[in-house]
C-alpha cells in the first residue's frame, strides 16, 4: 500500500495541533517530551532542502556558532539528531579541533539551527564556517544573527533560522578525523513568519505538521 505524498506541508499556524498556543518571540515552540508519546506517522524527518545548518555551543559566558555540513535526524523516538565535527588531525587552519567541540566537551548541550536558502543566509554559512571562535571572533555578531534563550539548555537559538532544535549530547562517537555527535532533542522551535512567501522548506514527519488542516 503506498502512502500519499505531498512535498510541502502547511507551516504551523494556530490550527496546527503540534504548536497550538505556545509562542516564544516570533516562534512556535514545543517541548519534545510533550509530543513523544505520539507516533511519528511513518515519515522520517528531514531538513530538506538543506542539510547545512548552524551549531551553537556555549560554555560560561562564551557562545559560539559554526557551520555544519550535514545535520541529520538519526532517531525518531526519542527524537535525536546528529552531525560530524572535526576533532583529530590538522584542519585547514592547522588546529586539531573545532573550537565548538571544546565548548561542547565543556558543556554537552547545543542548538541546531536550520536555515532557509537566500543570499544573506549563504553569507552566514560562509562566515560561520570560515572564522573560528578560538580567534576571538564573535561570529554571531559578524553574521548578523540575533539569539533567544533556550528553554532547557544554555546555548541559545538563532532567531533568523526558521527551525531550531535544543539538544543535549547523547553520544560522541569517535570515527577518526571526525566525531559524530548525537543529540537528544529537548524542544523544537518553528518561525511562524515562515508561513508565507518563498522561504518554505520541508520538514516532514512530525505528524501534527504533516496532517495539515483540510
Ligand atoms: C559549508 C560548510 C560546512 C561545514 N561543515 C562542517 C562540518 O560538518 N563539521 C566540521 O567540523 N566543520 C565544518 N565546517 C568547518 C567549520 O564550520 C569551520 O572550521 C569553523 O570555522 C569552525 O568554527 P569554530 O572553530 O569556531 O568551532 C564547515 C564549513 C563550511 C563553510
Amino acid at each position: 500500500m503506498s502512502k500519499s505524498f505531498s512535498p510541502v506541508y502547511t507551516y504551523p499556524t494556530e490550527k496546527t495541533g503540534f504548536f497550538k498556543g505556545e509562542r516564544a518571540g516570533s516562534k512556535r515552540v514545543k517541548d519534545i517530551k510533550d509530543v513523544e508519546h505520539s507516533a511519528y506517522g511513518g515519515w522520517w524527518p528531514s531538513f530538506f532542502p538543506t542539510s547545512v545548518g548552524f551549531l551553537v555551543t556555549r560554555n560560561g559566558d562564551t557562545t559560539n556558532v559554526m557551520t555544519i555540513a550535514c545535520m541529520s535526524v538519526v532517531n525518531a523516538y526519542p527524537f535525536m539528531v546528529g552531525f560530524p565535527i572535526h576533532v583529530k588531525g590538522k584542519s585547514e587552519r592547522g588546529e586539531g579541533t573545532r573550537y565548538s567541540y571544546e565548548l561542547l566537551r565543556a558543556n554537552p548541550q547545543f542548538t541546531l539551527n536550520v536555515p532557509y536558502i537566500d543570499t544573506t543566509m549563504t553569507k552566514r554559512v560562509l562566515i560561520c564556517g570560515s572564522y573560528s571562535g578560538r580567534d576571538g571572533v564573535d561570529k554571531i555578531a559578524k553574521a548578523n544573527f540575533t539569539t533567544m534563550p533556550s528553554r532547557h539548555v544554555t546555548p541559545p537559538i538563532l532567531n533568523e533560522c526558521p527551525l531550531n532544535l535544543e539538544c543535549r549530547v547523547h553520544s560522541d562517537i569517535d570515527l577518526g578525523s571526525h566525531h559524530w555527535i548525537i543529540g537528544k532533542v529537548e524542544a523544537v522551535y518553528l518561525d511562524e513568519e515562515m508561513a508565507e512567501g518563498d522561504k518554505q522548506f520541508v520538514w516532514r514527519s512530525l505528524p501534527e505538521l504533516i496532517r495539515k488542516e483540510k
